[in-house]
């Protein structure tokens, strides 16, 4: 695969952030936007991304696609996404390793897969027809999980890897959800960090979870916690200088704040990296 310059350091784009963006005092290098949040006629949000669109990268991060899904690919969906990147020009697009529905019911969230040969070969299709429809490759994201099946064959990271590789997608890493299952489920965070491909993760996301006795809730509502941080340092340590943001979609701080929390990801990239190199 061809290297891509680093984006360096963005934020998801939250609607009570509009105006700050737009005011500019802040050092943010680019936004990711919530797909489905835009896919309307008009308003308030097209009003704002078409012009933080001018003025920043922004890449599209999707909740609905279901590529694990067992309904039928939805044009409709798929149209109106195509229709979006089209108009503020993502850097890529992305979504979720997961299904969201059954027989036409979304369920709201992002549940995981069995990671079996069959599901594979189901997953790496389905990408194959997405990327071929939007002219582009996806990022799949690794989603937080806090059941597994029992027919499973492979580990998560096995599968993530098999998809991105026999698919050719690229991989969106989030490390605190690298944590919170790992936590749930008891395996060695850095054993999924260590068998993913370098040269496959094009973007990383960290975010805040709640630690309750024997298990996580991934809820974005909390900053970063610290082996959460570790771990993103192992991750620069493997992949280098991928575009890397931070995800809060609740009890959503003054832009400043979560600014602050970005200076930390830049700091412990470039003491990585080395300050030159950094992203
Ligand atoms: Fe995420």
């Amino acid at each position: 695969m061809e290297a891509a310059p680093s984006l360096g350091f963005g934020l998801g784009l939250r609607t009570v952030h509009y105006e700050a963006v737009l005011a500019g005092d802040h050092d943010v290098d680019w936004f990711e936007v919530l797909s489905e949040n835009y896919m309307v006629d008009g308003g308030k949000p097209l009003y704002f991304l078409d012009r933080i669109a001018e003025r920043y990268a922004v890449v599209m991060h999707g909740v609905s696609l279901s590529i694990g899904g067992t309904d039928p690919l939805n044009r409709q969906y798929l149209g109106r996404l195509k229709a979006l990147a089209l108009r503020c020009r993502p850097r890529w697009i992305s979504d979720h390793l997961c299904w969201t529905g059954v027989a036409h019911t979304n369920l709201h969230d992002l549940m995981p897969l069995p990671y079996t040969e069959e599901a594979l070969a189901h997953v790496v299709e389905r990408v194959g027809a997405v990327q071929d429809f939007l002219g582009r490759r996806i990022l799949l994201e690794n989603v937080s999980s806090y059941v597994s099946y029992s027919a499973s064959v492979m580990r998560e990271w096995e599968f993530l890897r098999e998809v991105a590789e026999r698919a050719d997608c690229e991989i969106l890493l989030d490390v605190n959800n690298v944590y919170v299952s790992g936590f749930n489920h008891g395996f060695e965070p850095t054993t999924f960090i260590d068998s993913i491909p370098v040269g496959r993760v094009r973007q990383i996301h960290l975010a805040g979870h709640s630690r309750h006795a024997d298990y996580i809730v991934d809820t974005h509502d909390h900053p970063i916690a610290d082996p959460v941080w570790d771990l993103y340092e192992a991750a620069i340590r493997r992949f280098g200088p991928v575009a890397t943001m931070i995800e809060r979609d609740d009890h959503i701080p003054a832009l400043g704040e979560l600014v602050g929390e970005l200076d930390k990801a830049r700091a412990i990239a470039a003491r990585v990296l080395g300050h030159a190199s950094a992203a």
